[in-house]
């Protein structure tokens, strides 16, 4: 019999997170503090974050105990299926074995508990009542709103006003949760207020709303902040889902050569190819692959700089490819996609060579997705369908080059709360829109240069 699902038994959820930290040839730079542009202390962080995450955003120990509270509530959809997709080779006629890891059997339908239930663990643990955030696709502030949920704290996620009017089911969702959904950019922060006073019109971005959960955070002494990416630790919670697909692939006699995650803060590439990653630092022949929308390509056409994380300027400056801080990308669907920035990690192996970086635009995308659905049935999330976009044209190549290829396909999360987006391609009314290189120069030029 030909397996389709490689599953494991809960006995299996992995009980550390690895952090790539320990064993990356090169550490990234540490982030600055924006007056002094000193490498930042805890003492800088901890208005916003408990101090055990800010002790796992700089450690280098490889392994971190996950703790039983948490296990016990990855255990409600850990550990995740990976499938072998013998449907969608056949279609595309491949060679290639193609599998992927679904990430959308969590109750939010994405990756993104996989470090929301650690964060409002942490943060309960210190005492902390509210959580403020925010959200693109709206797939974050789910998995933020479901934590809260979980460990009885408030929350507030402030959601890019574009997604928060393509999803409306989602703001649902979040509120369902318990959580309290606002359109980002709001008149309830500074940072908000500006932005709608230089533009009342706003489509809002993952960057002004960071800009204004941090300054609602730092406001409150009973609240924290919570990232959904980008950050050290996010990075490092996520490993869980790459461990997993380690074990899969053990028992499927497999090893992947090519490792394919969309990227838009980059935790969820991090996530899938960290725990593989030590092979290929170690020799093997392995390649991984970030994939970013056309439209904001952090990675493909980026520099390697420090810039904040947010619009606003309330982060510390972090070393990562980046489009610039007040760079709005227009709005695409893959919403949690749009963000100018990339994780300092996968910044750092990027610019080593570890990691390689694809991009597309959002038409070739979803023709893509409704193949992926068509064959494999689920419907994926927009973000998602970006890394199947990659893996069509790696087994198009293996077949044109008659290879066996092995690709591991991150899915990152299903397309259910996402369908003004497939109504939109399907009328024929999706643009696609190539962020031109002056424009990206232009936001650049911007930053200021800081010399280390
Ligand atoms: C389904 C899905 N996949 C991927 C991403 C991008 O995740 P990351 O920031 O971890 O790269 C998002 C972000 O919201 C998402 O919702």
């Amino acid at each position: 019999m030909k397996e389709t699902k490689i599953l494991l038994p809960e006995k299996d959820i992995p009980r550390r997170w690895y952090n790539v930290m320990a064993d990356m040839p090169n550490l990234p730079a540490p982030p600055l503090h924006p007056a002094t542009l000193e490498p930042c202390g805890p003492d800088d962080l901890k208005a916003i974050f408990p101090m055990s995450l800010i002790e796992q955003e700089v450690s280098t120990e490889r392994w971190v105990e996950i703790p039983e509270e948490v296990l016990e509530i990855y255990r409600l959809w850990r550990p995740s299926p990976l499938y072998r997709a013998r449907r969608l080779e056949a279609a595309l006629n491949t060679p290639a074995r193609i599998y992927y890891k679904y990430e959308g059997v969590s109750p939010a339908g994405s990756h993104k508990p996989n470090t929301s239930i650690p964060q409002a663990y942490y943060n309960k643990k210190a005492g902390i009542k509210r959580i403020a955030t925010e959200t693109g696709a709206g797939q974050w502030g789910s998995a933020l709103a479901l934590a809260g949920r979980m460990f009885g704290l408030e929350s507030t996620v402030y959601m890019v006003k574009v997604s928060y009017h393509q999803k409306p089911y989602r703001r649902v969702a979040m509120e369902t949760w318990g959580a309290e959904v606002l359109a980002s950019p709001t008149d309830r922060t500074q940072s908000g207020r500006k932005v709608l006073e230089a533009d009342p019109e706003s489509p809002g971005s993952l960057g002004i709303a960071i800009s204004e959960a941090v300054e609602d955070a730092a406001g409150r002494v009973d609240t924290n902040y919570a990232l959904g990416s980008v950050l050290n630790h996010v990075c490092l919670h996520q490993t869980v889902i790459g461990q997993e697909a380690r074990k899969q692939f053990e028992i499927a006699g497999d090893y992947p050569d090519i490792i394919i995650g969309c990227s838009g803060g980059g935790s969820n590439i991090a996530g899938l190819s960290f725990p593989f990653l030590l092979d290929k630092i170690n020799g093997r022949d392995l390649r991984v692959i970030a994939v970013e929308p056309s439209s904001c390509p952090t990675l493909t056409k980026g520099e390697y700089r420090y810039d904040f994380g947010d619009l606003a300027g309330l982060t510390p400056y972090l070393m990562m490819y980046t489009l610039g801080h007040d760079f709005v990308p227009p709005g695409i669907h893959a919403g949690g996609l749009r963000y100018h920035g990339e994780a300092p990690l996968v910044s750092r192996l990027f610019h080593d060579g570890l990691i390689e970086a694809a991009a597309w635009p959002q038409s070739g995308v979803f023709e893509a997705a409704l193949l992926f659905a068509g064959t494999e049935a689920i419907i994926p999330a927009p973000e998602s369908a970006h890394a199947i976009k990659s893996a069509i044209e790696e087994a198009v190549t293996a077949r044109e080059e008659g290879k066996e290829r092995v690709i591991l396909l991150g899915l990152s999360g299903h397309g259910n709360f996402d369908m003004q987006a497939y109504a939109d391609y399907l009328a024929g009314k999706l643009a696609d829109y190539e962020y031109p290189d002056e424009k990206i120069r232009e936001a650049l030029s911007r930053l200021p240069v800081i010399s280390r």
